[in-house]
């Protein structure tokens, strides 16, 4: 079972600033190395504050960025529970992007299958980075405890009904997860604590523990949200 990098900050306001770096640099390498980056956003939350700071940066070459995302509701890409809203609002609008470089799940339409096909068809083979959340009871993306949606193995984008509200979402699944050259988790609070825990040290349960789907990347953590580790904090 691999073991997640953990950057722990000693408080929140510490993240944007280190969370955008060490992005900038998987973006930089990926553009180096395959001349494009592709990269699924978060939702939730706790991006915003990180996609403002990666906004502000001018040491990467945006043209050569594709936009995707993680999840998304069921809503209208207006509403404020969007997350597209969120990604658009705090990072796609203030870069220079040309038509075509940002690719929005359509999670509106009246079929949520077809959503899910369409979606599927733009997904790159391998994403070089996705950043994810992380809820309290350990989901992430829209990958809820026990869904059967965790049991997908084709299918790379599916429809769930969850029990975080707006209830009905599109989310890409574990292969497309597991498949990430990197993966980045934002986790913050001591509601995190437990499930950060039972990820971490606990057996391998996907099914139970969704966030353990990102144990082979990056985990931006604060003191609270290890505060059941170990190491706890010092
Ligand atoms: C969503 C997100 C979800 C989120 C976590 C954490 O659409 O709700 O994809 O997985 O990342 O629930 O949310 P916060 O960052 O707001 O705590």
């Amino acid at each position: 079972m691999p073991s997640p990098e953990l950057v722990v900050l000693d408080h929140k306001d510490q993240l944007p600033e280190v969370a955008s770096e060490r992005t900038a640099h998987v973006i930089r390498e990926a553009i180096r190395d395959r001349g494009e980056c592709f990269i699924a956003l978060a939702g939730g939350n706790t991006p915003r504050p990180i996609y403002a700071m990666l906004a502000r940066r001018s040491d990467i070459d945006w043209s050569k960025v594709r936009f995707y995302f993680g999840d998304e509701r069921c809503v209208p890409p207006e509403d404020p529970e969007s997350n597209f809203l969120m990604a658009k609002t705090s990072l796609l609008d203030r870069l220079d992007l040309e038509e075509g470089q940002v690719f929005r799940m359509e999670a509106e339409r009246e079929s949520r299958e077809e959503a899910a096909k369409a979606y599927c068809a733009l997904l790159p083979e391998r994403f070089d980075l996705i950043h994810l959340g992380m809820g309290p009871d350990g989901h992430t993306a829209s990958l809820f405890p026990g869904d059967s949606a965790l049991d997908e193995t084709q299918r790379r984008v599916v429809p769930v009904y969850g029990p975080k509200p707006p209830p009905w979402r599109l989310t890409l699944t574990s292969p497309v997860i597991q498949r990430a050259r990197q993966v980045f988790v934002f986790a913050f609070g001591a509601s995190k604590a437990a499930k950060v825990k039972e990820a971490v040290e606990g057996e391998w349960n996907p099914k139970e523990v969704p966030i353990q789907l990102a144990l082979h990347g990056v985990w931006f953590l604060d003191r609270e949200a290890v505060s059941e580790l170990p190491q706890g904090p010092q």
